[in-house]
């Protein structure tokens, strides 16, 4: 831990600060692995003996020449609290995200768990601001993805990162399925590219649950109806939004230990009981199979 502190107190490698918590405690091989890699590559006055590598660690390949701090957030994203969890909350405009997040985050917090709220596009100030121009003013398509991802990046270093590290559970309403889905199949941008950013941006960061609440657009664009004034993504016809639920439809078949299919089209009560079931039963999943089942 000295050498990390040393770091932080340097403060050169300032996007390091934001994941040094994370690394702190369960695991203190890798913590010194990781101060030795940036010793290296960004602060070499500073470098110290490296300590001998444990048993477990002995075939570990050499930290590539400059490994980057996103090298070093994907370690440490891994080593996170197991009882942190990281739950997102999908489905197209209309579906019933919002109106059931109250009732989600209390599922947590009658289990005595600190919840963070949170919503992409958005969740920090700048995000927030970049949230207002990416759903109100026209831009090309990869203009369109490169703000998501920048808010998306700023999201996770600034909220959903120390949250998941202080071993808090995080409530996203919306994440990267959203990219995909509505960027992705929606607009049809090319889905390699978005795999890209998305690992670029998250490393290692990828939600354990996501409740996908799935209503056909049709329902949906009713419900929505005279609801409120339509941003740039609500505005789109029924085709964007068929192909929007199909891509969430292919997501969710790649990943079904992740995803819980909501059927969004019974009454508000019947939907909140299928939602309370459906975290009941991942409770119990995740407990028999210790933790983070879905998570290497
Ligand atoms: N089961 C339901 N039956 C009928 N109307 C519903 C139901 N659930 C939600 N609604 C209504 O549908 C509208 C859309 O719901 P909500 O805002 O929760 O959707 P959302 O998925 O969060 O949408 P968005 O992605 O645009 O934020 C709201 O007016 C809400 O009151
Ligand atoms: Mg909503």
């Amino acid at each position: 831990m000295g050498q990390l502190q040393r770091i932080a107190t340097v403060g050169h490698v300032t996007e390091m600060t934001d994941h040094i918590p994370l690394i702190g405690g369960r695991d203190g091989e890798a913590v010194s692995h990781v101060g030795i890699w940036i010793l290296q590559g960004r602060l070499t006055k500073m470098a110290a003996p490296a300590p001998p590598a444990p048993r477990s660690q002995a075939r570990a390949q050499p930290p590539p020449h400059g490994a980057t701090p996103i090298t070093v957030a994907r370690r440490t994203m891994r080593n996170r609290p197991p009882t942190s969890v990281f739950l997102t909350i999908e489905g197209i405009d209309g579906a019933g995200k919002s109106s059931h997040l109250e009732s989600i985050r209390a599922h947590f917090v009658e289990r005595g768990r600190t919840v963070v709220m949170t919503r992409e596009p958005g969740g920090t100030t700048l995000a927030e601001t970049l949230r207002t121009l990416i759903l109100r003013d026209p831009m090309d398509p990869l203009t369109e993805v490169l703000l998501i991802f920048a808010a998306r990046r700023d999201h996770l270093t600034q909220v959903i990162e120390p949250a998941l590290a202080r071993g808090d559970v995080v409530i996203c309403d919306r994440f990267t399925d959203s990219t995909f889905a509505y960027q992705g199949h929606g607009r049809q941008f090319d889905l390699s590219v978005l795999a890209t950013l998305e690992h670029w941006v998250q490393n290692a960061v990828r939600p354990d649950l996501t409740l996908w609440f799935d209503l056909s657009p049709q329902v949906a664009a009713q419900r929505l109806a005279g609801a409120r004034a339509p941003d740039r993504f609500e505005a789109e016809q029924l085709a964007f939004f068929d192909r929007v639920r199909a891509g969430y439809a292919e997501r969710a078949a790649a990943e079904p230990g992740r995803f819980r299919r909501i059927d969004a089209s019974a009454t508000r009560e019947e939907t909140a009981a299928l939602v309370q079931a459906t975290l009941a039963a991942w409770d119990s999943s995740r407990l028999r199979h210790g933790t983070r089942p879905d998570v290497d």
